[in-house]
């Protein structure tokens, strides 16, 4: 499946809220728990320190500290959210929805609440969603969120995967504009690679191969890796193309954060200057659909961004999917 179009949006983001676990998983704590070394974690994945979350503490608790973090720093109400847009792969349970769980909590009287499962790309694809709904004329006023707690289905004695993966939560608000700010939007999925990056659920099989069934996740991270770069690499200069930008047009590239050297491959191969991405792996890990959240989080407290700057946002993860869009800050 693929897809690329130009929105003429009447959307635009107005409000960031991010959250993360307060407990600190270190390169350290992970030498004790698995035959590693900092320099190893740093040298592979540029990954220094993870946030976990307590044993009590679910998805949507992240996701409802996110949404009080943006309810804090912006004039905004949630009153009238006519729809609630959940990224996740660690929902507190299939059903009901962490969304749910968000309306309940907030209060919200007339909503649709849904979780969407995108894997790494599940902000940007949910964000997709939030200026299609808007554009569309169905919703006006939608709240996206990007949540994980990814240390509960992580296995602490694999050390291929668990030097990787943290917990934490973003938020935005998506409203209806007339001077709409998503310029153009792709997302393209291989499926067939499903088998490289998986977390079982009912079935132990995945396009007829026996896989893992004990509930972790499972990675072939090299695959993964070229699959990440490939992908990247091919789908974002199709996107500008067609949007009628170059990448010097872009201020800030917000890839999802999962590992530093993907990053760098991709900004080599492009030709584009790393300095311009924003990443939120070093301190947070790969926190999958809150990486891209928590890594404009970050560029906006040290002043990077600015208000009306070109941001591209890319997610790839699990499926194998991809989903980028590019927009004007304006938050
Ligand atoms: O959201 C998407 C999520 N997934 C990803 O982004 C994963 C993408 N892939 C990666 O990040 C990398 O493939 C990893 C960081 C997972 C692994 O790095 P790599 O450079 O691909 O290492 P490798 O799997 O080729 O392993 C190289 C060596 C192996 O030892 P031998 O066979 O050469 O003796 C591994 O056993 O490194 C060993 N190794 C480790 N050594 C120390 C694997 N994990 C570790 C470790 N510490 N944690």
């Amino acid at each position: 499946m693929t897809g690329q179009w130009t929105s003429r949006s009447r959307a635009k983001i107005t409000a960031l809220g991010t959250y993360v676990p307060q407990k600190v998983l270190s390169n350290d704590d992970l030498e004790k728990l698995v035959d590693t070394s900092n320099e190893w974690i740093v040298q592979r994945t540029g990954v220094r320190e993870r946030r976990i979350a307590a044993d009590d503490e679910f998805t949507s608790d992240l996701c409802i500290k996110a949404i009080e973090d943006m309810l804090r720093r912006y004039p905004i109400s949630l009153h009238d959210v006519d729809l609630i847009l959940v990224a996740s792969i660690t929902p507190d349970h299939t059903f009901p929805s962490v969304a749910s769980i968000i309306q309940d909590h907030f209060d919200i009287p007339a909503t649709a609440a849904l979780d969407i499962s995108a894997a790494c790309a599940g902000f940007v694809s949910a964000l997709q969603l939030a200026d299609g709904m808007i554009t569309s004329g169905m919703h006006k006023k939608v709240l996206v969120l990007g949540g994980e707690t990814l240390s509960k289905v992580t296995d602490y004695s694999d050390r291929s995967t668990c030097i990787l993966f943290g917990d934490g939560a973003g938020a935005v608000l998506v409203e209806h504009a007339n001077d709409g700010a998503f310029i153009r939007s792709s997302s393209v999925t291989c499926g067939k690679a499903g088998i490289h990056l998986y977390r079982s659920g009912l079935s132990p099989r995945i396009a007829n191969q026996p896989i893992a069934a004990n509930g972790y996740i499972v990675q072939n991270g090299k695959e993964v890796f070229k699959l990440a770069v490939n992908t990247l690499v091919r789908e974002i200069p199709a996107l500008l193309n067609a949007s009628g930008h170059a990448l010097a047009d872009v201020d800030w590239f917000v890839p999802h954060s999962a590992n530093l050297r993907i990053v760098e491959a991709v900004c080599e191969k492009l030709h584009f200057p790393f300095e311009r991405t924003l990443f939120s792996a070093e301190y947070y890990g790969n926190t999958s659909s809150a990486s891209i959240p928590l890594a404009i989080r970050m560029g906006l407290d040290r002043g990077a961004i600015r208000q009306g700057d070109t941001l591209l946002l890319a997610g790839f993860g699990g499926g194998f999917v991809y989903a980028s869009t590019l927009l004007r800050w304006t938050v």
